[in-house]
């Protein structure tokens, strides 16, 4: 069971997880159709309250509670304008008093979707808090794994970059190693040091360790946002030692899937010819983003106990 909100993957049953990757399978059904709406969040409000930039993620959310016929309201907040804390509480009450069923937030401050989730009755789905946690993009990322890989049980996950600031990289090391799968982690000293030990995943050095014997490999943008300066010569020097270019790629299995959260810095961690290549599973991940956040929102609101599947041919 999912409980009352999605704040982390970390703790997450695999249960659970298998649960909501079910029924994100279910709900990619209903975005092949002609009529891309079913009724089961009709008269429900879903509010995103994002505290930091976001293309994909904010737009998924957004047209993951439309196909399911909830309203939706987007706040869009300017950082320069807001602190953490009472100023976060204060705009949370605001936007409680409009009576919301659900909250997406994005804060730069990790911990922020906890804070509106112990302090409010409504559902919190976190899209992003500071470096700790991005599940939704974790799970969309284990779904579009499942795809190909069938089974998440042994499969060999690298991770490649900035895994020291990222939290979509801290998302899915929790997933799926709760799903059996093996992550090995390769990045600069910087960004990829050696206290992530406390995660459960092998670091190895060079980018041409980890590329040989992956099913998967996800690479990370450099998050410069939370970086301070020195971390990084240059993108050039980046690119040279830890970008996946087409002769790196070569020295994968052929089947390899190639990910990437984005948005990408072409040419500086992904060749641009490796994002466009057959391997690239970027934008599968965009497609199963929709269904992950439709199932997380039927998943968290849809208390009329009716599954997708019985309600979906009930358009209106
Ligand atoms: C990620 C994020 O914001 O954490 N992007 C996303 O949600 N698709 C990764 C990133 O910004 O690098």
């Amino acid at each position: 069971m999912i409980g009352k909100d999605l704040l982390q993957l970390r703790g997450m049953s695999r249960e659970t997880i298998v649960e909501i990757l079910d029924t994100a399978e279910q709900m990619r059904e209903v975005g092949r159709r002609k009529v891309k709406k079913v009724p089961p969040l009709r008269g429900r409000l879903v509010v995103t309250l994002f505290f930091e930039n976001s293309t994909r993620t904010k737009t998924s959310f957004e047209l993951a509670a439309k196909r399911l016929s909830a309203d939706t309201l987007s706040f869009n907040v300017n950082t320069s304008s807001t602190t953490k804390g009472e100023t976060l509480m204060d705009t949370a009450r605001t936007i409680y008093a409009m009576q919301p069923d659900a909250v997406v937030v994005r804060h730069g401050c990790a911990g922020a979707p906890h804070l509106l989730a112990r302090n409010f009755p409504w559902r919190v789905l976190n899209a992003g808090d500071g470096i700790h946690e991005h599940p939704s993009q974790g799970l969309l990322d284990m779904l579009t794994m499942r795809d190909q890989l069938k089974s998440l049980d042994g499969a060999r996950v690298a991770i490649v970059g900035d895994v020291q600031h990222s939290r979509v990289a801290r998302s899915n090391i929790w997933g799926l190693t709760t799903m059996g799968a093996k992550v090995v982690v390769a990045g600069p000293g910087t960004m990829c040091r050696n206290e992530l030990s406390g995660l459960p995943v092998e670091r190895r050095h060079t980018i041409d360790d980890v590329v040989k014997d992956a099913d998967v490999i996800m690479l990370l943008r450099i998050q410069h946002e939370r970086l301070g300066r020195a971390v990084l010569p240059s993108p050039r020097e980046y690119a040279a030692f830890y970008g996946l270019d087409l002769a790196r790629l070569r020295m994968a299995r052929p089947d390899v899937m190639v990910m990437h959260p984005g948005p990408i810095n072409r040419g500086v961690e992904i060749g641009a010819d490796v994002a466009d290549s057959e391997q690239s599973a970027i934008l599968a991940q965009v497609t199963n983003g929709i269904a992950v956040r439709m199932a997380l929102l039927y998943l968290l609101l849809g208390s009329d106990e009716r599954r997708p599947d019985e309600v979906s041919h009930g358009v209106d």
